[in-house]
Protein backbone atom coordinates (compact mmCIF):
# COMPACT_ATOMS: atom_id res chain seq x y z
CA UNK A 1 0.00 0.00 0.00
CA UNK A 2 1.81 3.28 -0.94
CA UNK A 3 1.35 6.84 -1.67
CA UNK A 4 2.90 8.46 -4.12
CA UNK A 5 3.50 11.84 -5.87
CA UNK A 6 4.34 11.17 -9.81
CA UNK A 7 4.28 12.23 -13.34
CA UNK A 8 1.75 11.37 -15.98
CA UNK A 9 2.23 8.52 -18.42
CA UNK A 10 1.63 11.04 -21.28
CA UNK A 11 1.14 8.51 -23.61
CA UNK A 12 -1.60 5.53 -23.94
CA UNK A 13 -0.02 2.73 -26.40
CA UNK A 14 -2.93 1.70 -28.16
CA UNK A 15 -3.38 4.80 -29.16
CA UNK A 16 -0.54 4.82 -31.37
CA UNK A 17 -1.92 2.53 -33.78
CA UNK A 18 -5.28 4.59 -33.76
CA UNK A 19 -3.10 7.69 -35.37
CA UNK A 20 -0.36 5.94 -36.65
CA UNK A 21 -0.45 8.54 -39.36
CA UNK A 22 0.59 10.82 -37.65
CA UNK A 23 3.28 9.24 -35.76
CA UNK A 24 6.82 7.97 -37.69
CA UNK A 25 5.81 4.05 -36.42
CA UNK A 26 3.30 1.82 -37.22
CA UNK A 27 3.34 -0.64 -34.53
CA UNK A 28 3.40 -0.08 -30.59
CA UNK A 29 6.78 -1.88 -30.59
CA UNK A 30 8.68 -0.03 -32.76
CA UNK A 31 7.29 3.59 -30.43
CA UNK A 32 8.04 1.88 -27.34
CA UNK A 33 11.65 1.51 -29.53
CA UNK A 34 11.84 4.82 -30.12
CA UNK A 35 10.68 6.40 -26.87
CA UNK A 36 12.08 4.31 -23.94
CA UNK A 37 15.13 5.58 -22.37
CA UNK A 38 16.92 2.11 -21.69
CA UNK A 39 20.53 3.37 -20.90
CA UNK A 40 21.75 6.93 -18.24
CA UNK A 41 21.29 9.82 -20.61
CA UNK A 42 21.02 13.49 -19.62
CA UNK A 43 17.86 14.97 -18.78
CA UNK A 44 17.57 16.96 -22.05
CA UNK A 45 17.68 13.98 -24.19
CA UNK A 46 15.24 12.39 -21.80
CA UNK A 47 12.77 15.67 -22.46
CA UNK A 48 13.34 15.39 -26.22
CA UNK A 49 11.56 12.22 -26.09
CA UNK A 50 8.27 13.90 -25.53
CA UNK A 51 8.56 15.34 -29.19
CA UNK A 52 8.13 12.05 -30.64
CA UNK A 53 4.37 11.81 -29.46
CA UNK A 54 3.23 14.88 -27.41
CA UNK A 55 1.58 16.25 -30.83
CA UNK A 56 -0.70 13.63 -31.41
CA UNK A 57 -2.15 13.86 -27.83
CA UNK A 58 -2.34 17.41 -27.29
CA UNK A 59 -5.51 18.63 -28.16
CA UNK A 60 -7.29 15.44 -28.20
CA UNK A 61 -9.92 15.39 -26.23
CA UNK A 62 -10.80 11.86 -26.05
CA UNK A 63 -6.94 10.67 -25.28
CA UNK A 64 -6.30 13.17 -22.78
CA UNK A 65 -9.42 11.51 -20.59
CA UNK A 66 -8.79 8.59 -21.60
CA UNK A 67 -4.77 8.62 -20.32
CA UNK A 68 -5.80 10.07 -16.80
CA UNK A 69 -8.68 7.29 -16.34
CA UNK A 70 -5.96 4.54 -17.30
CA UNK A 71 -3.48 6.11 -15.36
CA UNK A 72 -5.72 5.53 -12.28
CA UNK A 73 -6.31 2.19 -13.46
CA UNK A 74 -2.54 1.74 -13.82
CA UNK A 75 -1.49 2.93 -10.19
CA UNK A 76 -4.19 1.21 -8.31
CA UNK A 77 -2.38 -2.48 -10.15
CA UNK A 78 0.72 -1.40 -8.74
CA UNK A 79 -0.71 -0.96 -4.86
CA UNK A 80 -1.05 2.26 -4.67
CA UNK A 81 -3.59 3.95 -2.67
CA UNK A 82 -3.07 7.78 -3.27
CA UNK A 83 -1.57 9.26 -6.09
CA UNK A 84 -0.70 12.92 -6.82
CA UNK A 85 -0.29 13.53 -10.47
CA UNK A 86 1.77 16.32 -12.19
CA UNK A 87 1.08 17.78 -16.02
CA UNK A 88 1.07 20.78 -17.97
CA UNK A 89 -2.18 21.66 -19.21
CA UNK A 90 -0.44 24.17 -21.71
CA UNK A 91 1.66 21.15 -22.97
CA UNK A 92 -1.84 19.35 -23.77
CA UNK A 93 -3.54 22.47 -25.15
CA UNK A 94 -3.59 23.48 -28.88
CA UNK A 95 -5.05 26.50 -28.67
CA UNK A 96 -5.40 29.86 -26.18
CA UNK A 97 -1.91 29.12 -25.61
CA UNK A 98 1.08 31.67 -25.96
CA UNK A 99 2.98 29.86 -28.53
CA UNK A 100 1.43 26.97 -29.27
CA UNK A 101 3.77 23.24 -28.37
CA UNK A 102 4.96 20.87 -30.84
CA UNK A 103 4.60 22.54 -33.42
CA UNK A 104 0.90 22.09 -33.47
CA UNK A 105 -1.85 23.68 -35.81
CA UNK A 106 -3.99 25.92 -33.75
CA UNK A 107 -7.23 23.86 -32.63
CA UNK A 108 -9.92 24.23 -29.56
CA UNK A 109 -8.58 22.63 -26.60
CA UNK A 110 -7.79 24.75 -24.49
CA UNK A 111 -5.39 24.20 -20.98
CA UNK A 112 -8.72 25.02 -19.20
CA UNK A 113 -10.37 22.22 -20.69
CA UNK A 114 -7.56 19.93 -20.47
CA UNK A 115 -8.06 20.29 -16.65
CA UNK A 116 -11.18 19.98 -16.79
CA UNK A 117 -10.62 16.70 -19.06
CA UNK A 118 -7.68 14.90 -16.58
CA UNK A 119 -10.29 15.53 -13.39
CA UNK A 120 -13.02 13.74 -15.22
CA UNK A 121 -10.98 10.96 -15.97
CA UNK A 122 -9.11 10.78 -12.59
CA UNK A 123 -12.85 10.70 -11.38
CA UNK A 124 -13.68 7.86 -13.65
CA UNK A 125 -10.70 5.77 -12.45
CA UNK A 126 -11.31 7.07 -9.03
CA UNK A 127 -14.71 5.10 -9.17
CA UNK A 128 -13.89 2.47 -10.97
CA UNK A 129 -10.63 1.46 -8.98
CA UNK A 130 -11.24 2.84 -5.76
CA UNK A 131 -8.50 4.36 -5.01
CA UNK A 132 -7.57 8.33 -4.82
CA UNK A 133 -6.10 10.34 -7.52
CA UNK A 134 -5.25 14.23 -7.22
CA UNK A 135 -3.25 16.63 -9.79
CA UNK A 136 -0.62 19.20 -9.39
CA UNK A 137 -0.48 21.67 -12.55
CA UNK A 138 2.97 22.64 -13.89
CA UNK A 139 4.67 25.59 -14.57
CA UNK A 140 7.91 25.25 -17.42
CA UNK A 141 10.70 27.25 -16.15
CA UNK A 142 11.33 27.75 -20.09
CA UNK A 143 7.81 29.64 -20.43
CA UNK A 144 7.03 32.06 -17.59
CA UNK A 145 4.16 33.90 -19.90
CA UNK A 146 2.24 30.58 -18.75
CA UNK A 147 2.51 30.61 -15.24
CA UNK A 148 0.04 33.75 -14.58
CA UNK A 149 -2.49 31.11 -16.15
CA UNK A 150 -1.60 27.96 -14.29
CA UNK A 151 -1.74 29.44 -11.19
CA UNK A 152 -5.84 30.84 -11.97
CA UNK A 153 -6.47 27.02 -13.03
CA UNK A 154 -5.07 26.04 -9.32
CA UNK A 155 -7.62 28.44 -7.90
CA UNK A 156 -10.70 27.65 -10.27
CA UNK A 157 -10.31 23.66 -9.81
CA UNK A 158 -9.72 23.82 -6.04
CA UNK A 159 -12.38 21.41 -5.02
CA UNK A 160 -11.92 19.30 -8.29
CA UNK A 161 -8.81 17.87 -7.64
CA UNK A 162 -6.23 20.09 -8.01
CA UNK A 163 -4.48 20.15 -5.52
CA UNK A 164 -0.91 22.16 -5.97
CA UNK A 165 1.33 24.16 -8.17
CA UNK A 166 4.35 22.79 -9.30
CA UNK A 167 7.78 24.41 -11.81
CA UNK A 168 8.99 22.24 -13.88
CA UNK A 169 11.68 21.99 -16.69
CA UNK A 170 15.27 23.33 -17.08
CA UNK A 171 16.43 24.37 -13.61
CA UNK A 172 19.27 26.78 -15.07
CA UNK A 173 16.42 29.31 -15.57
CA UNK A 174 16.17 30.44 -12.33
CA UNK A 175 13.13 32.31 -10.92
CA UNK A 176 15.49 35.81 -10.07
CA UNK A 177 15.10 36.31 -14.52
CA UNK A 178 11.64 35.14 -14.45
CA UNK A 179 9.32 37.34 -12.09
CA UNK A 180 6.36 35.48 -13.74
CA UNK A 181 7.02 32.28 -11.63
CA UNK A 182 7.38 34.35 -8.70
CA UNK A 183 4.01 36.24 -9.06
CA UNK A 184 2.32 32.88 -9.57
CA UNK A 185 4.00 31.37 -6.25
CA UNK A 186 3.04 34.65 -4.28
CA UNK A 187 -0.31 34.12 -5.68
CA UNK A 188 -0.67 30.73 -4.42
CA UNK A 189 0.32 31.80 -1.16
CA UNK A 190 -2.37 33.78 -0.93
CA UNK A 191 -4.91 31.76 -1.84
CA UNK A 192 -3.66 28.61 0.02
CA UNK A 193 -3.01 26.44 -3.36
CA UNK A 194 0.49 23.85 -2.10
CA UNK A 195 3.49 24.10 -3.70
CA UNK A 196 5.92 22.35 -4.87
CA UNK A 197 9.04 22.46 -7.32
CA UNK A 198 11.17 20.76 -9.17
CA UNK A 199 14.77 21.33 -7.79
CA UNK A 200 18.48 19.68 -7.16
CA UNK A 201 17.18 17.56 -9.68
CA UNK A 202 20.06 18.44 -11.89
CA UNK A 203 20.17 21.94 -11.00
CA UNK A 204 22.95 22.97 -8.05
CA UNK A 205 21.72 23.28 -4.26
CA UNK A 206 20.92 27.33 -4.95
CA UNK A 207 17.81 26.02 -6.93
CA UNK A 208 16.65 24.38 -4.25
CA UNK A 209 17.21 27.19 -1.73
CA UNK A 210 15.37 29.36 -4.17
CA UNK A 211 12.39 27.16 -4.67
CA UNK A 212 11.89 26.67 -0.56
CA UNK A 213 13.19 30.44 -0.04
CA UNK A 214 11.73 32.51 -2.00
CA UNK A 215 8.83 30.58 -3.89
CA UNK A 216 7.90 29.38 -0.50
CA UNK A 217 8.35 25.44 -1.72
CA UNK A 218 6.31 23.05 1.16
CA UNK A 219 7.93 19.90 -0.94
CA UNK A 220 11.29 19.82 -3.12
CA UNK A 221 10.56 17.59 -6.47
CA UNK A 222 13.55 15.53 -6.65
CA UNK A 223 16.14 17.67 -4.81
CA UNK A 224 19.18 15.32 -4.78
CA UNK A 225 21.91 18.41 -5.19
CA UNK A 226 20.68 19.36 -1.49
CA UNK A 227 23.42 17.33 -0.30
CA UNK A 228 25.76 19.26 -1.71
CA UNK A 229 25.47 22.44 0.22
CA UNK A 230 25.07 20.90 3.85
CA UNK A 231 24.17 24.19 5.67
CA UNK A 232 20.85 24.04 3.44
CA UNK A 233 20.72 20.36 3.93
CA UNK A 234 20.52 20.51 7.84
CA UNK A 235 18.44 23.30 7.84
CA UNK A 236 15.73 21.40 5.67
CA UNK A 237 16.31 17.94 7.49
CA UNK A 238 15.65 20.71 10.59
CA UNK A 239 11.94 22.36 8.80
CA UNK A 240 10.78 18.52 7.95
CA UNK A 241 10.97 19.22 4.13
CA UNK A 242 9.92 16.81 2.13
CA UNK A 243 11.84 15.54 -0.86
CA UNK A 244 9.89 13.58 -3.57
CA UNK A 245 12.47 11.43 -4.78
CA UNK A 246 12.63 8.78 -8.00
CA UNK A 247 15.36 6.67 -7.67
CA UNK A 248 15.18 5.21 -11.27
CA UNK A 249 14.19 8.58 -13.32
CA UNK A 250 17.38 9.49 -11.61
CA UNK A 251 19.59 6.94 -13.07
CA UNK A 252 18.42 7.16 -16.60
CA UNK A 253 18.48 11.22 -16.56
CA UNK A 254 22.02 11.25 -15.64
CA UNK A 255 20.74 13.37 -12.15
CA UNK A 256 22.16 10.72 -10.15
CA UNK A 257 25.36 8.42 -10.51
CA UNK A 258 24.10 4.94 -12.65
CA UNK A 259 25.78 3.35 -9.15
CA UNK A 260 22.44 3.30 -6.83
CA UNK A 261 24.67 2.14 -3.63
CA UNK A 262 26.05 5.62 -3.25
CA UNK A 263 22.80 7.23 -4.47
CA UNK A 264 21.62 10.43 -2.20
CA UNK A 265 18.34 8.62 -0.82
CA UNK A 266 20.70 6.49 1.05
CA UNK A 267 21.86 9.88 3.10
CA UNK A 268 17.77 10.84 3.17
CA UNK A 269 17.02 7.00 4.85
CA UNK A 270 19.92 7.50 7.00
CA UNK A 271 19.16 10.71 8.49
CA UNK A 272 15.28 9.56 8.68
CA UNK A 273 14.53 12.84 5.96
CA UNK A 274 11.40 13.30 4.96
CA UNK A 275 10.74 11.95 1.25
CA UNK A 276 9.05 9.35 -0.47
CA UNK A 277 9.58 6.81 -3.22
CA UNK A 278 8.08 7.84 -6.66
CA UNK A 279 8.07 6.97 -10.06
CA UNK A 280 8.32 10.42 -12.44
CA UNK A 281 7.99 8.87 -15.27
CA UNK A 282 6.92 5.32 -16.00
CA UNK A 283 6.87 5.36 -19.93
CA UNK A 284 9.75 6.77 -20.98
CA UNK A 285 11.69 4.75 -18.44
CA UNK A 286 9.65 1.73 -18.67
CA UNK A 287 9.54 1.33 -15.00
CA UNK A 288 7.02 1.28 -12.61
CA UNK A 289 6.55 1.87 -8.55
CA UNK A 290 7.96 -1.68 -7.93
CA UNK A 291 10.78 -1.09 -9.88
CA UNK A 292 11.67 1.62 -7.81
CA UNK A 293 10.89 -0.33 -4.36
CA UNK A 294 12.50 -3.03 -5.88
CA UNK A 295 15.88 -0.98 -6.50
CA UNK A 296 15.85 0.04 -3.02
CA UNK A 297 15.46 -2.95 -1.44
CA UNK A 298 18.12 -4.75 -3.51
CA UNK A 299 21.14 -2.03 -3.90
CA UNK A 300 20.08 0.60 -1.01
CA UNK A 301 19.23 -1.31 2.42
CA UNK A 302 15.77 -0.27 2.33
CA UNK A 303 13.84 -2.41 5.03
CA UNK A 304 10.03 -3.17 4.78
CA UNK A 305 10.28 -0.86 7.80
CA UNK A 306 11.59 1.73 6.01
CA UNK A 307 8.78 1.67 3.30
CA UNK A 308 6.39 1.93 6.21
CA UNK A 309 7.77 5.01 7.30
CA UNK A 310 8.53 6.62 4.18
CA UNK A 311 4.55 6.17 3.50
CA UNK A 312 3.88 7.94 6.01
CA UNK A 313 5.93 10.64 5.51
CA UNK A 314 4.39 10.83 2.30
CA UNK A 315 0.48 10.54 3.36
CA UNK A 316 1.83 13.19 5.91
CA UNK A 317 3.23 15.49 3.11
CA UNK A 318 0.21 14.85 0.88
CA UNK A 319 -1.92 18.03 -0.35
CA UNK A 320 -4.98 16.47 0.76
CA UNK A 321 -7.24 18.73 3.08
CA UNK A 322 -6.81 17.89 6.69
CA UNK A 323 -9.30 15.55 7.43
CA UNK A 324 -8.87 13.29 4.04
CA UNK A 325 -5.11 13.06 5.42
CA UNK A 326 -6.56 11.57 8.80
CA UNK A 327 -8.65 9.35 6.63
CA UNK A 328 -5.39 8.06 4.80
CA UNK A 329 -2.64 8.16 7.38
CA UNK A 330 -5.24 5.80 9.32
CA UNK A 331 -6.10 3.48 6.42
CA UNK A 332 -2.56 3.16 5.99
CA UNK A 333 -1.10 2.36 9.88
CA UNK A 334 -4.16 -0.59 10.34
CA UNK A 335 -3.18 -2.06 6.89
CA UNK A 336 1.18 -1.66 8.36
CA UNK A 337 -0.03 -2.90 11.51
CA UNK A 338 -1.84 -5.60 10.27
CA UNK A 339 1.09 -6.65 7.80
CA UNK A 340 3.75 -7.16 10.47
CA UNK A 341 6.02 -8.27 7.62
CA UNK A 342 5.48 -9.36 4.10
CA UNK A 343 7.86 -10.89 1.52
CA UNK A 344 9.56 -8.55 -0.43
C1 LIG B 1 6.98 15.31 6.90
O1 LIG B 1 6.21 16.46 6.59
C2 LIG B 1 4.87 16.42 7.01
C3 LIG B 1 4.16 17.65 6.47
O2 LIG B 1 4.79 18.80 6.87
C4 LIG B 1 4.83 16.34 8.52
O3 LIG B 1 3.50 16.23 8.97
C5 LIG B 1 5.61 15.10 8.98
O4 LIG B 1 5.69 15.05 10.37
C6 LIG B 1 7.01 15.12 8.41
N1 LIG B 1 7.70 13.87 8.74
C7 LIG B 1 8.98 13.83 9.16
C8 LIG B 1 9.54 12.50 9.45
O5 LIG B 1 9.63 14.83 9.29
Amino acid sequence: MNIIFTFFYFLFLPYVRMRGKTLPVNTVEEMKKRIIVEKPGTLTSFLEKFNEYMHVIAGDREAIKRIAREFVEDKAKEGVIYVEVRYSPHLLANSGVKEIPWNQEEGDLSPDEVVRLVNEGLSEGEREFKIKARSILCCMRHMPSWSKDVVELCKKYKDEGVVAIDLAGDESLNCEANPEHMEAYEEAVRCGIHRTVHAGEVGPASVVKEAVEVLKAERVGHGYRTLEDDDLYKKLLAQNMHFETCPISSKLTGACNADFTTHPVITFMKDKANYSLNTDDPLIFNSNLHHDYQTAHQHMGFTEEEFKRLNICSAQSSFLPAKEKEELLKTLNEAYEMIQSTAF
